[in-house]
């Protein structure tokens, strides 16, 4: 930021009421090429609370031809735009402002406002792209009533819609059409949308608990007509899911869905009209994985859910993001632990909040679930808003209790549905239906960094007493050096011999315990806290944090003895996959002593016979889910690696982690030979969970005992690529090849792969992924060159996630090149999308702002950052980066 001054920060300690109401907005949207035409009515009503006469719009880009108050144009000497201001003096009655901008949505590369995708165009208002379509208080407290007119070429636009209920369409002659909509309910800014395009459309409908018959449309570009059963069908289950366990209905007689090439996230939730990324939207097994079945599944849920938990009841200011965001993370998670398999959405979300989420709450980007201060907020669209806010959402709901829970959310539906509130708000009402004090665990809202919890347990035989003391503490975040101890709820069990112990709290009476009383949430509100169990007939292993029912890193010095019961004991499956992740770990720190002694760790590699007999048997366990088991074989990240043995070298973590994954294969050659025998590819492909389960243990089996190089995997590897009837099958074969085979082979595949999916998109990006993501040295050759491919395009965020993101967040082995290259090329990118797509260019930041984590290599990341940072930045790459800097 060398040209321009540091941009302004705004803080949430700053916040007012508005200075004006908006009751009625009045859209006419006149779409032209490079030339659209926006006029805006606004009803205006002053807000006698702050006595206010001067009333200040945002806009941004904005081309304006008139002004009006009540009709009369204004001279330009009565009204003055400032920047991104447009300031109006003694605005102290209600009345009409109207305003004319011209705007050019073919040139909006930033994906924000109002722009063309391929054959469309579309918005993406949240948070701050209304301004940039018109002269508005752009801000969720500001809540409005929205009429809106379209007008398009026919041949061009056929289809136009926008929130609410279809009110008026015809002709207006010279080729030209419009149609007029209305929403109802009133609604922010944040949540308008419009589409004007060539749209295919699949129609369907959905009858609400009370008998309302709600039309479904989900709108496509003909290619993909053949993609939108899956997504229509998760919307009905999403839309019964709330009846029946939360009891909300929809409240409008139409929900479309719009699918768009190029957007910046997964989907939005605009009222009535979701417009949806067509990675998040689209499926069909031919061209879909498992995985992005469930993904699509779970993200039409989330923005559905949003109807209540974000529309109905929406955010005062963007400071309270997490008010919508973390609960309605955490309600799509319950839907898909109940669609799918409950302990497998656990495992996924507690990996992705220990890998990236604990990354970031200890990196120079750290901030609490509720951010005090900003400069841009797209930037705070982060994984601890995000996934942190959902975990404080699940401790408050194990905290209350599920009746009680409930109990709460409807008082705060009911009390605050069509306001616009706070995070505090949501925790008054689940204080006043508990009548619990949550004074202290609201720093969970307040406070960043994640609390590590330390457990030290003695057992004293004569006594028969147990006890477990709890230390917590919390690393220093940029907002806070010192931190206050969280109230963190723990769920524990203790498992005996012969299963778990019931449990007696000394200093509690029997009555106080639930009827089974063999697991138990204890309540950690201090920094160090005992609790002693008696009638403890043998030394236990306590079984802690289950299910994760805290986003803490918990320690505790287990003995390898102790994992391996716990990894085939536990009740709890969640706990029990934990396990083997803490066994994976000291394979890797065993293994990394070695690796500084010899120089020589690959054949040193031997993973723990006890370890090995243990997963085993989990093998050939017949009740246990193959899915869970396909996790426990699966090792850390490198990434969460490197958190847990900071001081190793990043390259000697990859390389130890690859060659255990070998070893492990040839280790537990012959119970993943039987699985990956006992599935069979020719069977009709079905997505539900006994089937994925299936899928994902056999073609786990198979990534391993290839790279493990067992000649029957990799030749089972080719003829799986072959057979495959669903792209699970297909996609899996095709990495086992790559991992394994030799590079005239691997070649031959990538090409045909190429060659048979050119034409969908979406298939394109995972091969895109795969050849970024290889630990071969040309890699980043590769994909420099891929990105003069044909089928490459840098203003498709989809196409630059799944090549960048793809080779700096899944490639540790070459990103992390000793030359620096990785780091330079990855910087260039930054710089080439900084004016184009700040919000795109500002999350490609992320894999740089860890340096400090680096050590040597990390001067290197620093030197990138640094370039970065001599350019003239937009606000968003500009934040991030001095951020990371400071
Ligand atoms: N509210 C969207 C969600 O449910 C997030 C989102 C979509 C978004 N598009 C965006 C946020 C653009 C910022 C900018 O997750
Ligand atoms: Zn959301």
């Amino acid at each position: 930021m060398t040209e321009q001054q540091a941009p302004n920060v705004i803080y949430l300690a700053d916040y007012q009421p508005p200075t004006h109401w908006i009751d009625e907005t009045h859209l006419d949207v006149d779409i032209k090429p490079n030339a659209t035409r926006v006029t805006a009515r606004l009803k205006i009503r002053p807000n006698e609370a702050r006595g206010e006469q001067t009333l200040v719009l945002d806009g941004e880009n904005l081309d304006t031809r008139r002004v009006c108050w009540n009709d009369r144009a204004l001279a330009p000497a009565d009204y003055t735009i400032e920047g991104s201001q447009l300031i109006l003096t003694g605005i102290s009655e209600p009345g009409w402002l109207t305003t004319e901008v011209v705007i050019d949505p073919e040139n909006n590369t930033a994906l924000e406002g109002l722009y063309r995708s391929r054959t469309m165009y579309c918005t993406q208002c949240e948070a701050e792209g209304f301004r940039k379509i018109t002269w508005y208080l752009d801000r969720p407290d500001v809540m409005s009533v929205f009429t809106t007119r379209i007008e398009a070429d026919k041949t061009t636009c056929p289809v136009l819609l926008s929130n609410g209920n279809l009110v008026e369409a015809g002709e207006v002659g010279s080729g030209r059409h419009f149609a007029a909509w209305h929403d109802p309910h009133k609604k922010p800014s944040y949540l308008f949308a419009l589409v004007a395009g060539e749209l295919a459309c699949v129609r369907d409908a959905y009858t609400t608990a009370s008998g309302r018959k709600v039309a479904i449309e989900v709108f496509v570009e003909p290619k993909d007509l053949d993609k939108c059963d899956h997504a229509i069908d998760s919307l009905k289950r999403a839309m019964r899911w709330d009846e029946t366990v939360y009891g909300r209905e929809y409240d409008l007689d139409i929900y479309m869905i719009v699918a768009v090439d190029d957007f910046n996230m997964g989907a939005m939730e605009n009222k009535g009209l979701n417009i949806f990324n067509t990675s998040c939207v689209l499926a069909n097994p031919k061209t879909t994985t498992d995985v992005g079945f469930q993904r699509v599944e779970a993200v039409v849920a989330h923005e559905y859910f949003h109807n209540w938990s974000g529309n109905r009841v929406t955010c005062r200011d963007w400071f309270q993001l997490s008010l919508k965001e973390g609960f309605t993370v955490y309600r799509d998670a319950q839907f898909s632990a109940d669609m799918n398999s409950a302990t497998v959405k656990r495992i996924e979300d507690v990996n992705l909040l220990r890998t990236a989420q604990f990354k970031e709450d200890a990196g120079p980007l750290a901030h609490p679930v509720r951010p005090p201060s900003f400069i841009e907020i797209s930037n705070f669209y982060t994984l601890t808003v995000y996934e942190k806010g959902a975990e404080v959402v699940r401790m408050l709901a194990t905290l209350l209790g599920p009746e009680d829970f409930r109990r709460a959310t409807d008082l705060y539906f009911e009390r605050h549905d069509g306001q616009a509130v706070t995070c505090d708000d949501f925790v008054q009402a689940m204080e006043d239906v508990s009548g619990r004090d949550f004074t202290q665990f609201k720093l969970w809202y307040s406070q960043a960094g994640t609390p590590e919890v330390a457990v030290a347990a003695h057992y004293d035989e004569n006594a028969q007493q147990y006890r477990l003391r709890f230390s917590q503490s919390c690393p220093p975040t940029p907002e806070a050096d010192t931190k206050a101890p969280f109230h963190i709820p723990v769920r524990i069990a203790l498992l005996g011999d012969a299963g778990q112990l019931p449990l007696q709290l000394k200093g509690h009476t029997p009555d106080d315990l639930p009827a089974d009383n063999t697991e138990m949430m204890l309540e950690l509100t201090e920094a160090e806290q005992e609790f002693t169990f008696t009638g403890v007939k043998e030394a236990p292993v306590p079984s802690l944090l289950r299910g994760f029912s805290a986003p803490v890193n918990l320690r505790y010095e287990y003995t390898e003895a102790e994992l391996v019961r716990l990894l085939t004991g536990d009740t709890d499956l969640f706990n029990r996959w934990s396990a083997s992740q803490e066994l994976a770990v000291s394979a890797v720190k065993g293994a990394l002593q070695t690796f500084d002694a010899e120089h020589d760790f690959a054949g040193a590699i031997t993973p723990g016979d006890a370890w090995v007999a243990a997963l085993a048997a989990n093998l050939e366990h017949p009740e246990l889910d193959p899915a869970v088991m396909a996790y426990m074989l699966q090792l850390p990240s490198v990434s969460y690696l490197h958190d847990r043995l900071p001081q190793a070298d990043i390259l000697a973590l990859h390389k130890i982690r690859e060659a255990l994954v070998a070893a492990l294969g040839r280790a537990l050659a012959v119970p993943l030979s039987a699985k990956l025998k006992a599935y069979d590819i020719s069977q009709p492909y079905a997505v539900n969970a006994e089937a994925v389960a299936q899928r994902s243990l056999s073609n786990t089996a198979l990534l391993m005992l290839a790279r493990a190089g067992d000649a029957e995997a990799l030749a089972q590897a080719v003829r799986r690529y072959q057979g495959a009837n669903n792209m699970t099958d297909q996609l899996a074969a095709l990495k086992a090849i790559v991992a394994a085979h030799p590079e005239p082979v691997v070649q031959a595949h990538l090409n045909a792969f190429y060659a048979q999916w050119a034409d969908e998109a979406l298939v394109v990006n995972q091969w895109l992924t795969l050849q970024a993501s290889r630990d071969v040295p040309q890699a980043l050759d590769d994909v420099q060159a891929l990105t003069e491919h044909a089928c490459f395009s840098w203003t498709n965020p989809n196409k630059v996630r799944a090549l960048v993101a793809g080779f700096a967040s899944q490639n540790p082995g070459q990103f992390h090149r000793a030359d620096g290259r990785g780091y330079h090329w990855l910087a260039d990118v930054i710089i080439r999308l900084n004016q184009a797509n700040p919000q795109l260019a500002s999350r490609l930041v992320t894999p740089l702002a860890q340096w400090r984590k680096f050590g040597e290599r990390g001067a290197l990341m620093r030197e990138a950052l640094a370039r970065i940072n001599g350019q003239p930045l937009s606000k968003d790459v500009y934040e991030v980066v001095a951020k990371a800097l400071a």
